[in-house]
């Protein structure tokens, strides 16, 4: 099994190209099942989660292909995917391909939306708490489909095509909106999502849906107004900036003290995130092509953090934002309100020399003056990122073990580390 060392201290300085979202680029493939056109997706990272999802969908007998680099282009410029599923052959997302990814569970809208059945297995993914799919369920339903569990299977049907109907979610929930948005496209008369998500993937992906031909209202805001249609064509799209990967490689030159340009990232979608920055003494500006971040002074400021839907600061950079506050001077709150069990990066960063009390979903974080390097494990995606950061910071060396989580959700990252000055190195075996 892979691992990463990380010889903390280095300044990082320079430019770091960001990725296409993971989290619009998945929802983005399994979109392609609502059309037997072509549709075509640009600057889709390379990461296992994507290679995942792709066998999931050939196994519904979608073909994928990914087009050549052209001149030009480089290994960070992203895939361009071409999603052709002219003929579903097969509407069972079956257990072995589901369990290790959440998100492919929500080929389930599509599926029934499309061929009017569909046989998913319930979702694992990553640990970080019980994460139902009440909401899921309990739309497909008011849309007309009729809703078994079998032996570990949704197990859904929709004979006469799923039915337009208004869905009011009891919590925003970026999943379920995407799938009812998806399954809205192709069903019988109106469907209106109210309490939708408003992440600027869920956006991302209504606009991709509006050139396959899909009439969407409200994209970006918390009422989606969706008329079905009678099919869905071909398009080309390109997916949307990881802002979770600019707020990661923002903080992580925070944490050195360095100067970082993030190149195509996009500050409307990180208002909240450069917020917190700013009062944590941290500058990220806007300029021509992306978005510079330096410390404004030699020290961080404590701050409170409370992770909140979209607008609000993002759970999915929770964990950086503790690493960075390990070393603020004074005590920083961070309160966790998406997932409960969200903090399990708490003890690997304890094991760096961090200072941090955990209680309920709040944790509190005492800065300490040095960080030290020490052999951890990567629990999840951000969490193991988080890692990451604190040990760029961190004196001596870090071993990072169970690095398959971050090849889940960050493209290139001991590459994209390296060309700012870090030393990181990825170890085999
Ligand atoms: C997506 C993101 C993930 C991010 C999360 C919250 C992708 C691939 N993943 O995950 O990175 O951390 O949004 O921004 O885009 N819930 C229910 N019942 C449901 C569905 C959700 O109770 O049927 C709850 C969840 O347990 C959680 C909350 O709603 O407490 C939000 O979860 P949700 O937005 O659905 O997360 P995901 O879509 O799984």
């Amino acid at each position: 099994m892979d691992r990463i060392l990380i010889r903390g201290g280095n300044r990082l300085n320079g430019e770091i190209p960001i990725s296409g979202a993971k989290n619009a680029a998945l929802p983005l493939l399994i979109a392609g099942l609502l059309t037997d056109e072509v549709l075509e997706l640009s600057n889709v990272p390379r990461l296992a989660d994507v290679s995942q999802l792709n066998r999931i969908l050939r196994n519904h007998g979608a073909d994928i292909t990914k087009r050549g680099k052209r001149s030009g282009e480089t290994m960070l410029s992203g895939d361009t995917v071409r999603v052709h599923a002219e003929d579903i052959v097969d509407t069972t997302a079956p257990y072995e391909l589901v369990s290790t990814m959440r998100a492919s569970f929500w080929v389930l809208g599509p599926l029934l939306a499309r061929c009017h059945e569909a046989r998913v297995s319930l979702p694992g993914g990553c640990a970080i708490g019980t994460r139902p799919v009440d909401f899921y369920l309990e739309a497909m339903r008011e849309m007309g489909a009729e809703i078994d569990i079998e032996g570990g299977y949704v197990v859904a049907r929709a004979p006469g095509g799923l039915k337009g109907a208004r869905i009011t979610f009891p919590k925003v929930s970026v999943g379920a909106t995407h799938v009812v948005m998806m399954a809205a496209t192709l069903a019988n008369g109106e469907t209106v999502i109210e309490n939708a998500a408003r992440e600027p993937e869920v956006a991302d992906v209504a606009r991709c849906l509006v050139s396959m031909g899909a009439k969407i209202e409200g994209i970006g805001t918390s009422t989606l107004r969706i008329q079905g249609v009678d099919r869905l064509h071909g398009a080309s799209h390109r997916v949307v900036a990881d802002r979770i990967e600019a707020g990661t490689y923002a903080m992580a030159a925070a944490m050195t003290g360095g100067e970082v340009l993030l190149k195509g990232a996009e500050a409307e979608h990180l208002r909240a995130f450069i917020r917190v920055m700013d009062e944590a003494g941290v500058a990220v500006r806007e300029e021509q092509g992306g978005l510079r971040v330096r410390r404004n002074g030699d020290g961080l400021n404590p701050v409170f953090v409370e992770t909140r839907p979209h607008p609000g600061f993002p759970t999915d950079l929770q964990a950086q934002v503790m690493a960075l506050l390990t070393m603020a001077g004074g005590v920083s709150t961070i309160r966790e309100t998406i997932f409960e069990n969200r903090f399990m990066h708490v003890q690997e960063l304890v094991r760096l020399g961090a200072d941090i009390t955990l209680s309920g979903d709040t944790a509190h974080v005492r800065g300490v003056d040095r960080l030290i390097g020490a052999p951890v494990m990567a629990t999840d995606l951000r969490a193991s990122v988080s890692l990451v950061i604190a040990a760029l910071a961190a004196q001596g060396e870090t071993e990072l073990n169970r690095v398959y989580h971050l090849d889940r959700g960050f493209e290139a990252l001991e590459h994209k580390l390296s060309a700012v000055g870090a030393d990181v190195e990825r170890v085999s075996g």
